[in-house]
């Protein structure tokens, strides 16, 4: 196994006078003054179909930066029969030939391609500059280099031996068939890790990437083409949803579907394979990482100013988008007032602006769908009694798709804003009773159906191994004094349980098993 030097990438400052800080600028020019056109492409070759589609800016939604068309059913079966193709030379490459090109691309994201991909992942998904950043360069650039170290670890393993005339062995082959990758707008590194993670176990892929992350999405589809990786085992298909799940759910050769998006997807996926299940030439593996609503619970005993701190960014940061994002606050009565007053003063520092601002703390949300689904959890808020508007609520799509931090404050801890994913800067607090701890716990567990992410904040020793061990099924990525947000590649390996997905535990070798099929080899002399 070759040696990897497993640092995660350093993320850079962008100040005034850096050098990556004027690259950036040129590359934010050149992006906002270019529509990229992109196209289908398959086993190498470009397509072209007349169903057409402009990505535009969220916060100056006028401005068109990608033009990208939708496959239609007989793109997609070539595209099916280009990758079974393709795999019959990949599955035969050597581990070494493909950690080294996903090495390659690593250094290609950390460097070469850094600006464009920020560029295009702030003008085109609402990112702040350190936002984009902390994706698609540091953790995109992880996903590809820990992924490979994976693999060789993985690889590494090999079964006991202890009779001489039997040599046990274990070889690793990747699934028989196609896998199909569905990436969300939200993380420019997830719909790589999406694409790539299962390519490196020796798979092929048809990636359909969101309408919202086209340009950062080609970008580096067309870096891991530089970086060496053949033609056809990931082939870049844009697609509308339905069209794109029927094709490959009724396809013989469907081996598994790595998804991330919203839960109602992934069901209508997961059903569409079951009512299919007979054609299959192997059961296909189903993967998926499906939002959350995720919390914080605040103890007596905790550092009022860590928990302000660490809300503010936890709830807003990105607008709420990330699906780790804080949406619910639990907070003892003895500290409401302290911490309400410590919100709201953070709030109204925050800047709300353009993302070519580099003083911006979050801008725009995604989209029209988007800005509107919050805004009628902002409307019902208003208008519900037992719901008080603390900070926020102001809202403006005439420009950009802005909708401000809003904090509110419910006395009923299963009203809809406290228990369904918004995925907006929302965030309610629920003040609980000092003596009701036990109680509120329960509810923290018991009152939505997502395990995503969660922390709790306190001093008292004793109190958080209890909560830790009471709120031990309520997150998959659970965090002691510190945001919900934030798992780092190699880290926090990331993933929930319940609705919010598979817990297949992305950024950790776990997940590379899911894209492996080995073989047990016993030979007799
Ligand atoms: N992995 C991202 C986070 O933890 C979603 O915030």
């Amino acid at each position: 196994a070759q040696p990897i030097n497993l640092v995660n990438e350093p993320i850079l400052g962008y100040l005034k006078g850096s050098s990556e800080r004027s690259l950036l600028e040129d590359a934010l020019q050149h992006r906002q003054s270019t529509c990229e056109e992109i196209p289908i492409v398959i086993a190498g070759k470009e397509y072209w179909t007349d169903d057409v589609h402009y990505q535009t800016m969220p916060s100056n939604h006028q401005k068109k930066i990608a033009k990208f068309c939708y496959a239609t059913p007989e793109l997609l079966q070539k595209s099916i029969s280009a990758s079974l193709e393709a795999r019959k030379s990949w599955e035969k490459v050597p581990l070494n030939k493909k950690v080294d090109i996903f090495l390659k691309a690593g250094d290609l994201v950390s460097t070469k391609y850094r600006s464009q991909l920020n560029a295009s992942t702030m003008l085109g998904q609402g990112k702040t500059v350190f936002q984009a950043e902390i994706d698609a360069a540091c953790e995109l650039a992880d996903f590809l280099r820990f992924n490979a170290d994976f693999a060789q670890r993985l690889y590494d393993y090999q079964p006991v031996n202890v009779d001489p005339s039997i040599r046990n062995s274990v070889r690793h082959r990747g699934l028989e068939g196609f896998i199909a990758a569905v990436s969300p707008f939200n993380f420019t590194a997830i719909g790589g890790n999406l694409a790539y993670a299962p390519a490196i176990m020796g798979n092929v892929v048809l990636w359909k990437p969101s309408d919202t992350a086209m340009l950062s999405n080609y970008i580096v589809f067309r870096l891991m083409e530089e970086s060496g990786i053949p033609s056809g085992v990931v082939n870049f298909v844009p697609a509308e949803g339905p069209t794109f799940g029927r094709a490959i759910t009724t396809s013989p050769h469907l081996s598994a579907i790595n998804f991330t998006g919203s839960v109602p997807t992934f069901h209508w996926l997961w059903m569409q394979v079951g009512q299919n299940v007979d054609r299959f030439r192997n059961l296909p593996r189903l993967v998926g990482e499906c939002g959350g609503k995720n919390y914080h619970f605040v103890h007596s005993s905790a550092n009022v100013e860590h928990v302000v701190n660490s809300t503010l960014r936890g709830a807003f940061e990105y607008s709420g988008q990330k699906c780790s994002a804080c949406s619910r606050l639990y907070v003892p009565s003895s500290l409401w007032k302290q911490i309400k007053e410590g919100l709201v003063e953070g709030m109204k520092q925050m800047k709300i602006g353009p993302v070519t601002d580099f003083d911006t703390f979050t801008s725009s949300v995604i989209d029209e769908r988007a800005y509107n689904r919050i805004a009628s959890y902002i409307k019902h808020a208003e208008q519900a009694p037992h719901i008080e508007v603390i900070a926020g609520g102001h809202r403006d799509k005439s420009v950009g798709y802005f909708i401000h931090p809003t904090l509110l404050e419910t006395k009923d801890p299963r009203d809809r804003v406290m228990v369904e994913e918004i995925f907006g800067p929302v965030l309610t607090a629920f003040v609980y009773d000092d003596n009701a701890v036990d109680e509120t716990l329960e509810l923290v567990d018991s009152s939505t159906s997502f395990a995503l992410t969660g922390a709790v904040f306190a001093e008292d020793r004793e109190f958080l191994a209890q909560a830790a061990e009471r709120l031990k099924m309520s997150a998959g990525n659970f965090y002691i004094n510190d945001k919900s947000t934030g798992a780092v590649v190699g880290q926090q390996p990331f993933g929930g349980g319940r609705l919010s997905g598979t817990n297949d535990k992305a950024g950790s070798p776990h997940y590379l098993l899911r894209w492996t099929s080995p073989q047990a080899i016993k030979q007799s002399f």
